[in-house]
């Protein structure tokens, strides 16, 4: 078994080495293709983030290049990979799970191999458990050395043995990795990766490590190149946008990145998440205002109402700090939707302090929250505070909660219907192949009747139809 490392510095030779492997394996499974006439498959799962799901992508793109070919039947698969996360304790819960069912899988296929990689991997309890019960896992890597995946592919088949390879931090950035895009038309792009801010609850910055922000010049790359390749709407992905490129030899503000990115012909849409409150700069609602790509919609975290849960949560923000921040926005940009998470039940939350979160929901007017229930993680300052609230208790708030938000997306929705928006058609709807769903710049998301050919273009459409969650559009 090779064993748990610490940083190492790769240098720019690194993406060669890999492009070696994948070469190798590449060479294996089609020797292997032209003795059976199949093709290795693989079921790649990514849970948690868009960080995770984009992460995948990279994976998933390593894994083409190496002959395998997806299937999104898991019991077909020769090559399983789960991009686990652990924000939450049932998303763990949710792997293990899985782990138990493929114990029984590999029972019948024994030439499968699994792999576990992500955020949950990067705590020493997942990997003891690993290695006492679950020891039909095959390959165990962590969030900073993901690029690897070849060489540890290389490895396992070589020792016949499970490759742990995680890593507890990790400076440097392997750029040009191979990718493959969910969507043709709509791409993420990782502008900074881990996080300084450890709010007080969060496993994320233990997980993911310190703050790495790419540099403009790669970024603006990237993006020039996804433009060229037919992308329309890019979304930035870092745990903190609003504090990009103040790491960086020559500091970049995220405004001017967001200003830079505008220029960029072919791409007709910026969406950046996520902003945390206490770093968006006047700067920030300038360059949006500004800038016409740049969507009318903020995702604005606002995790709880209460200013003295704000402060054990070490958010560095106030409830009127918050609303204040709110308003600027409003302010500059009338028409803009904004969206949040909200935390219920962090501890010592009183009713009094609850009161507050709904206060908060009032006055903003969320287009869409994301509501979670407390999760204790290990590890984190919030896990051995006092007055942890029971689960009774939160329940019933979380309950309260969501019938005072659900009326106020109603609402606001409301607002919308009558109105010409531009949607960009993302996919024909699950339930019904005549109907596209997309979103509107300000991220509502919209139904409307039309043919497949309009996929992955800006379509104007009439709202007719508010249903609460979504909305109903005709063609114009
Ligand atoms: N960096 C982002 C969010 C990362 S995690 C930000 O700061 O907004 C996504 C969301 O999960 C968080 O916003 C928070 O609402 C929620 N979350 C994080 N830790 C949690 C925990 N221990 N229990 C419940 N929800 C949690
Ligand atoms: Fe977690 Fe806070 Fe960092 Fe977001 S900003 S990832 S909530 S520590
Ligand atoms: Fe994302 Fe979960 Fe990791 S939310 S950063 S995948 S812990």
């Amino acid at each position: 078994m090779s064993d748990t490392r610490k940083e190492m510095a790769v240098d720019t030779s690194e993406l060669t080495r890999q492009l070696e492997y994948m070469h190798h394996i590449r060479q294996l499974n089609d020797e292997y293709t032209m003795k059976t006439g199949n093709k290795k498959k693989y079921y790649s799962l990514a849970m948690g983030c868009q960080m995770n799901a984009h992460d995948s992508e990279k994976l998933e793109g390593m894994l083409d290049e190496m002959g395998y070919v997806k299937t999104d039947v898991e019991t077909e698969a020769d090559f399983v990979i789960y991009n686990t996360c652990c924000v939450r304790e049932n998303a763990e819960q949710k792997v293990y799970g899985k782990l138990g069912w493929l114990k029984h899988y590999k029972k019948d296929k024994p030439d499968t191999v699994i792999a576990l990689c992500g955020c949950m991997m990067q705590q020493d309890t997942v990997l003891k458990t690993l290695r006492e019960k679950y020891r039909h896992v095959d390959i165990v890597f962590g969030t900073f050395n993901l690029y690897k995946l070849p060489e540890l592919m290389k490895t396992r088949m070589e020792s016949g043995e499970t490759v742990y390879d995680i890593w507890q931090e990790h400076e440097e950035i392997v750029e040009d990795l191979p990718s493959i895009r969910h969507f043709p038309y709509k791409a993420s792009v990782n502008i900074m990766f881990g996080c300084n801010n450890f709010c007080s609850y969060c496993i994320v910055p233990y997980v993911r490590g310190r703050e790495r922000s790419r540099t403009p010049e790669d970024i603006l790359a990237e993006v020039k190149k996804l433009a060229a390749d037919g992308v329309k709407e890019i979304m930035l992905l870092g745990q903190n946008v609003n504090s990009y490129g103040k790491s960086l030899d020559e500091p970049v503000s995220f405004a001017k990145l967001l200003r830079l990115l505008n220029e960029i012909e072919g791409i007709e849409r910026i969406r950046f998440m996520t902003s945390h409150p206490k770093d968006l700069s006047d700067e920030l609602i300038e360059a949006m205002k500004d800038c016409h790509k740049i969507c009318k919609h903020l995702h604005l975290p606002v995790q709880a109402g209460s200013s003295e849960i704000l402060r054990r949560m070490n958010r560095h923000y106030t409830k009127e700090s918050y609303l204040e921040t709110v308003e600027k926005v409003k302010e500059a940009m009338p028409e803009i939707t904004l969206s949040t998470d909200i935390i219920v039940g962090f501890p010592g939350e009183t009713e009094e302090d609850f009161q507050e979160t709904l206060d908060v929901i009032r006055k903003v007017g969320y287009s869409t929250a994301y509501t979670f229930i407390y999760s204790k993680r290990t590890g984190t300052p919030a896990a051995t505070m006092e007055n942890q609230v029971s689960e009774d208790v939160i329940k019933d708030r979380f309950d309260r909660l969501l019938n005072v938000l659900n009326p106020i997306i109603h609402e606001l929705n409301e607002k919308m219907v009558g109105k010409v928006v531009m949607v960009l058609a993302e996919e024909t709807s699950k339930n019904n192949e005549a109907v596209l769903t997309g979103r509107a710049d300000n991220n509502a998301l919209v139904h409307f009747e039309g043919n497949k050919d309009l996929i992955g273009q800006l379509v104007p459409v009439r709202i007719i139809e508010n249903k609460t969650f979504y909305l109903i559009a005709e063609r114009v």
